[in-house]
């Protein structure tokens, strides 16, 4: 079956990035969400997106990118939008019950042949499987900030995914020019069971004292060429999100990833980082 039209549900910072990077691909895309006002301000973000970083570099036209556009249409009726598409990606809040039963009621409701995939950055795909019937068909499809720009998509199996789903998971994944590693299910997976040990690691010593905030960024920074130091990062994500993948990773996989005392101070104090202005720096 011939992925030509897809609905991505969320229309938050992911959900409007995987919507135009599939829009750009020539999908014809149903971008979802319950609140009728963030939807017009994804598609907001996405025009302003496209002129910024596409037009105004002249790697596409303004008639493209107005093509693009047209090709998003915004709908807050979840079964509407999902009438007549061959894939579904999720990208609803990082909640597994929200995500579990988001995912039964669209197995109840799509095709059988119909892909579902989740872009959850590291719950486990198999539990989030647990309360549908097709479960075969459920697969996590993990792009990364900002979609239209990253070049990784992480695939990740499920204990009940076809292989026959893997692989059109795959070539849709490749179909939007994009690197695509394979992971079988796993906490966190490759990128965020990686980044998560860096950057909580990078805190437990800022704790002991062992360096400034500044220079354990520096050092990271020069000594691997890394772009970013793990403390702004953490900053960038959100401290709030890393001590929540934390939590999670930790209740999975065992004491080792268990959140620094620091990163758990913070959160109670609200230095989330750059959304409340107060972090590992003052923003
Ligand atoms: N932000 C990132 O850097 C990043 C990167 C990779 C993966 N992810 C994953 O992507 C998912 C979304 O993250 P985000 O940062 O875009 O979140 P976000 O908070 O920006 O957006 C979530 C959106 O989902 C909508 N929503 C919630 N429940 C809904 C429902 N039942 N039906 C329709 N819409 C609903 C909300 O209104 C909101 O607009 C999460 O699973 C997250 O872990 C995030």
């Amino acid at each position: 079956m011939e992925i030509k039209n897809v609905c991505v549900i969320g229309a938050g910072v992911m959900g409007s990035g995987i919507a135009q990077l599939a829009a750009t691909h020539g999908y014809h895309v149903n971008l979802v969400d319950i609140n009728e006002g963030l939807l017009k301000k994804a598609k907001v973000s996405i025009d302003k997106n496209l002129n910024r970083f596409f037009v105004s570099k002249n790697k596409i036209s303004s008639e493209e990118a107005e093509n693009i556009l047209n090709r998003i249409r915004l709908i807050t009726n979840r079964d509407e939008a999902i009438k007549g598409v061959q894939m579904v990606v999720e990208a609803v809040y990082e909640d597994m019950a929200l995500k579990q039963q988001l995912l039964s009621d669209l197995d109840e409701k799509c095709d059988k042949e119909v892909i579902l995939a989740s872009n959850t950055s590291s719950l486990s795909i198999t539990d989030m499987a647990m309360k549908s019937k097709s479960r075969e068909r459920i697969v996590g499809i993990h792009f990364f900030n900002p979609a239209p720009v990253m070049k990784l998509i992480e695939l990740i199996k499920g204990k009940n995914t076809s292989d026959e789903i893997m692989d059109r998971a795959k070539k849709f994944s490749e179909s939007l020019n994009k690197t695509v590693v394979t992971v079988n299910d796993s906490p966190g997976f490759i990128t965020t069971r990686l980044i998560y040990v860096l950057c909580n690691e990078a805190i437990n010593m800022k704790q002991e004292g062992i360096a400034s905030t500044e220079d354990i960024d520096t050092a990271v920074k020069l000594a691997f060429n890394f772009p970013m130091g793990p403390l702004e990062l953490s900053d960038l994500v959100g401290n709030d999100i890393y001590l929540h993948i934390g939590e999670y990773l930790s209740e999975k996989l065992g004491q080792y990833y268990q959140p620094s005392p620091l990163l758990i101070e913070m959160v109670k104090d609200n230095q989330i980082g750059r959304k409340t202005k107060k972090g590992f720096y003052n923003y």
